[in-house]
């Protein structure tokens, strides 16, 4: 196994020493030289902050170097095939990172590409958020066991890695969402309604509720409003849960401003934890 698509593609105990990697790393202000002479190429088929400059900056700290490619620039299976994009940039680069729409697009990318490729984020799932997610939950409750993740609002990208590394961690997840997930995932509780779901819940978990790429349903939007995680539905859980956002943010939707940056909230943990957790994925990919 040389990519990382998905959380699941992995075993438990892989999942679980990258989070400890990560916290280890982080511990320890990590620089490595693990990517000396090495390049990987960043390639976004969809806006990034977070994204583009943690992995920019994970790379620089292990001694890469590396090559952003934006919207226009390559075009994914429009101006060229994406088995041609893949053998051309296996001839150049070391690893690659892909942002896109249609989750087969990186599929069928690794499977012609004789480098290692890694998920930003598809349609489907957004892996490596997952796994910052973890290590801001660990970090928080010092294990993960156990621990009762709620996912609020739209079941996206997001919900699905969050799901698939509570399943690899022993943390319970539940999805509330007036969506019926398409894909369910074994182990993983469904409770429609928001107040119930979050009753118990040690973390909380909203996200957009138009993801990028996405068509605006306004029916779909009217059906989510009892999902906005805002001061009063918060009155239904444990004063200690902690409040969790993959950014970026859509105040006074999915979230208000003062639960956003209240007390309880650990977006911005979450949002430094992508460049440790990555930096970690990208040590262990090194060696493979
Ligand atoms: N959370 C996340 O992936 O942020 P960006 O879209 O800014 O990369
Ligand atoms: N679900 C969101 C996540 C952004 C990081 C999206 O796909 O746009």
């Amino acid at each position: 196994m040389k990519h990382f698509i998905d959380i699941s593609d992995y075993s438990n105990d892989v999942i679980k020493a990258l989070i400890m990697s990560a916290h280890q790393l982080k511990k320890d202000n990590y620089r490595g030289k693990e990517l000396n002479n090495k390049t990987v190429g960043l390639i976004f088929e969809k806006p990034s902050l977070r994204t583009r400059v943690s992995f920019e900056m994970a790379i620089h700290h292990l001694g890469g170097h590396c090559i952003t490619l934006q919207q226009d620039e390559i075009q994914l299976g429009k101006r060229e095939s994406i088995d041609d994009v893949a053998t051309v940039l296996s001839r150049y680069i070391d690893m690659v990172m892909i942002r896109t729409f249609e989750h087969n697009y990186i599929t069928q990318f690794a499977k012609r590409a004789s480098i290692s490729v890694i998920n930003g984020l598809t349609d489907l799932s957004h892996p490596c958020q997952a796994l910052a997610d973890a290590l801001t939950i660990y970090e928080h409750f010092n294990r993960l066991e156990d621990i009762k993740v709620t996912y609020l609002g739209d079941d996206n990208n997001v919900s699905r890695s969050l799901a698939e590394v509570c399943l690899a961690t022993g943390m319970i997840c539940t999805i509330s969402s007036p969506k019926q997930s398409n894909k369910p995932l074994t182990g993983v509780h469904y409770e429609a309604d928001p107040k119930q779901a979050i009753e118990q819940a040690d973390v909380i978990y909203t996200d957009t509720w138009v993801s990028m790429g996405a068509k605006t349903d306004e029916s779909l939007l009217d059906q989510l409003q009892p999902y906005q995680l805002n001061e009063t539905l918060l009155q239904s859980a444990p004063k200690t849960a902690i409040i969790m956002h993959c950014l970026p943010a859509h105040r006074d939707e999915e979230i208000t401003d003062a639960v956003l940056t209240g007390p309880q909230s650990k977006v911005f943990d979450q949002a430094e934890n992508r460049y440790h957790a990555q930096k970690a994925l990208l040590v262990f990919l090194s060696h493979l």
